[in-house]
């Protein structure tokens, strides 16, 4: 993903800087960059479904069938619609009206069942108290300012066992992308500091698909991130870093190389203690 820019966006409070990022993905959607539209297409059989879904086995003895899901920020994406035709009883929050119109499109056209809400992930008041066995947020933290927040949400409602899978933008790679100054890349702010990131290029860019779309983006700090999760009653029992790709293809200095040496993402799983 080709970083963004938010150098000329005033640093506003968090509810206008969800709003921007709102609009933002509004704009990714209408120009169609790969997180928003249905990326390739899914096998028949429910198990190759299921592997298309999970492809690195994080939900790995969690029975979808019956599962009260909500995918959290899920817009845009396969997963919603895959849950709910493996038998899973599916919600869909995404604060992006468009994001949300591509899945309850799709999931209609497909047969599958998905309630479709929009929604600020930061506020899951909508839902009662241990409503879910399954939260599954991707790739998606990055653009709220309060990940503690959404993961106190996330805590209340997940039913006792039940489990959180997130992934977000690695806060140590987030901070180099595009900082490469010719001998070794330079962090645009300190690891310890949880504003958001600032950017000169604007540019999302995938293949010939380019649009300017300066979101706004948070590195948030590992630290934070399991600390969330043990505060909300939840027990982290897997965390993984990983890049897609082996980073061979990229330019010296690029963020394809700087993804061979750091991984873009971090994945953690987290199970609601049975109390
Ligand atoms: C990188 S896309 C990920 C989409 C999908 N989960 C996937 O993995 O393909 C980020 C998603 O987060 C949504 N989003 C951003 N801020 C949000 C917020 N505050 N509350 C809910 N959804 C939000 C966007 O609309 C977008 O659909």
């Amino acid at each position: 993903m080709t970083r963004a820019s938010n150098d000329n966006v005033a640093m506003p409070d968090k509810r206008a800087v969800v709003e921007h990022n709102r609009r933002m993905w509004d704009r990714l959607a209408k120009a169609g960059i790969p997180y928003t539209r249905l990326v390739g297409t899914p096998p028949r059989t429910a198990a190759a479904k299921r592997r298309f879904l999970d492809p690195r086995g994080r939900y790995a003895g969690v029975d979808f069938a019956g599962a009260r899901v909500l995918s959290l920020a899920g817009g845009g994406g396969w997963h919603p619609i895959l849950f709910a035709e493996l038998g899973a009883d599916v919600t869909l929050v995404d604060i992006s009206a468009a994001q949300c119109r591509t899945v309850r499109e799709s999931a209609r056209a497909r047969g599958a069942a998905v309630r479709v809400v929009r929604g600020d992930m930061r506020d899951l008041s909508r839902f009662a108290q241990a409503s879910f066995d399954v939260v599954d947020h991707q790739h998606s933290l990055v653009f709220v300012p309060d990940a503690a927040r959404v993961i106190r949400g996330v805590g209340r409602v997940l039913a006792p066992g039940g489990t959180y899978l997130f992934s977000t933008m690695h806060p140590t790679t987030l901070r180099l992308y595009g900082t490469w100054t010719g001998t070794g890349w330079r962090p645009r702010t300190r690891y310890a500091d949880e504003r958001a990131i600032p950017y000169e290029d604007d540019l999302w860019e995938f293949g010939r698909t380019k649009v300017r779309a300066p979101t706004i983006e948070y590195g948030h700090r590992i630290e934070t991130l399991v600390n969330a999760c043990v505060k909300a009653g939840m027990v982290v029992d897997g965390l993984w870093e990983w890049s897609p790709g082996d980073g061979s293809a990229g330019e010296p200095g690029s963020d394809d190389e700087l993804e061979r040496w750091l991984p873009a993402f971090v994945e953690i799983r987290a199970r609601k203690s049975a109390r």
